[in-house]
């Protein structure tokens, strides 16, 4: 079993520091915004759907945390609260659909109450109410990786031989995962011959997060450096590539971790289905296309160090693009909890959002 991911225990919210996995199973508190911002900025929890799910835990305790003494106290520390929140990390749109979800609970509550004296009482109103939707967003997202795992499973051949990236597993969410997700309820209809997990440099959630995943789910499967993709694409079968995403405008242009557009061109140039598998909260119809996704930058360390030890000369300059985006048109299907999404575009898109 893959340890809890999040756990909601006033004063405190308890996210599995993924930083340490698979070595250690330990677990980093938060009991304000600000902690959670902290540990989602430094990656103690990391994936989409789970920054979602841990950015609303983290806005509740900041309620419990913080207790305002007026109505105008209450509007500013929430305000507060999602907007380091948000400040975060910028490419997964499920952090900010979670935190504006929540925070319009709170400014309607206000609206609503706000000529009522603020008191212990009703604050306990408002505790409740944020903390029922946060875990109303957690149960949504187990849901959603349940079906869309097994909508993504038929997609796939018998004997299918895959490779994912990053890790879009039940790490990167509160359920059984995304793209990985697929590949498990796949692997349990016995349709899967193989899987290979690319490492995913810099941060290496292919070797140290999807590859333990696999192993732990007795998918056969092995590891590959990123740039032995092409090789192993040619030379052992593959027949699919799938990967989870952080955030897909409305035409289907996808941003995912860096090295996602690589393969889906090396699928297209090995004629292969490329599929990507996200929940709707995933998908941006603000914007039109692609180019208008904040691609994160992280620092350099990351890419410098491994485990601490320095892997480059020192001064050396370094880019690191977290994500990139892959354009609709090298995207075979959608996968969302709504069903297939085929062939990628707006008119597709929309339909399946208002399934
Ligand atoms: O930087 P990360 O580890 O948060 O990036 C995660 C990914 O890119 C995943 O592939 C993506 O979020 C999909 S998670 C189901």
């Amino acid at each position: 079993m893959i340890p809890k991911r999040a756990i909601y225990q006033p004063p405190f919210v308890k996210f599995l520091d993924q930083r340490l996995l698979p070595d250690k199973i330990f677990y980093v508190k938060a009991k304000n915004a600000a902690q959670t911002a902290k540990a989602i900025k430094d990656m103690v929890l990391r994936g989409a759907p789970l920054i979602g799910c841990g950015a609303a835990f983290g806005y509740a305790i900041d309620l419990r945390f913080n207790k305002p003494a007026s109505w105008t106290k209450l509007l500013k520390q929430t305000n507060k609260a999602a907007a380091v929140l948000k400040k975060s990390r910028p490419t997964a749109l499920a952090l900010f659909y979670a935190v504006d979800r929540l925070h319009k609970i709170t400014l309607d509550f206000i609206a609503k109450n706000k000529n009522k004296p603020f008191n212990k009482k009703i604050y306990a109103k408002l505790i409740k109410l944020i903390e029922n939707d946060a875990n109303k967003i957690t149960k949504e997202d187990i849901d959603s990786t349940v079906v869309m795992s097994n909508y993504g499973a038929k997609l796939l051949n018998k004997n299918s031989v895959v490779i994912t990236h990053c890790n879009a597993g039940a790490l990167a969410t509160m359920g059984m995962g995304t793209s990985v997700g697929v590949i498990t309820a796949a692997h349990k209809k016995g349709k899967i011959k193989y899987a290979y997990a690319c490492e995913t440099r810099p941060y290496l959630q292919g070797s140290r997060l999807t590859i333990w995943e696999l192993m732990k789910e007795k998918v056969p499967s092995a590891l590959i450096c990123d740039n032995m993709a092409a090789h192993i694409i040619k030379t052992s079968n593959v027949n699919a590539i799938i990967v989870g995403a952080d955030r897909i405008a409305a035409n289907g242009d996808t941003a995912n971790k860096i090295g996602t557009y690589a393969l889906a061109i090396l699928a297209k140039y090995h004629k292969i289905p490329f599929y990507v598998a996200a929940p709707v909260p995933t998908i941006d119809l603000k914007l039109k296309t692609g180019k208008e996704i904040e691609i994160e930058e992280r620092g350099e360390k990351e890419v410098i160090f491994i485990k601490k030890q320095r892997i480059a000369p020192k001064g050396v300059k370094v880019r690191h693009p977290a994500f990139d985006m892959t354009p609709a048109s090298l995207i075979t299907a959608l996968i969302t909890e709504n069903g297939i999404i085929q062939p990628v575009n707006q008119k597709n898109i929309l339909n399946n959002i208002n399934n």
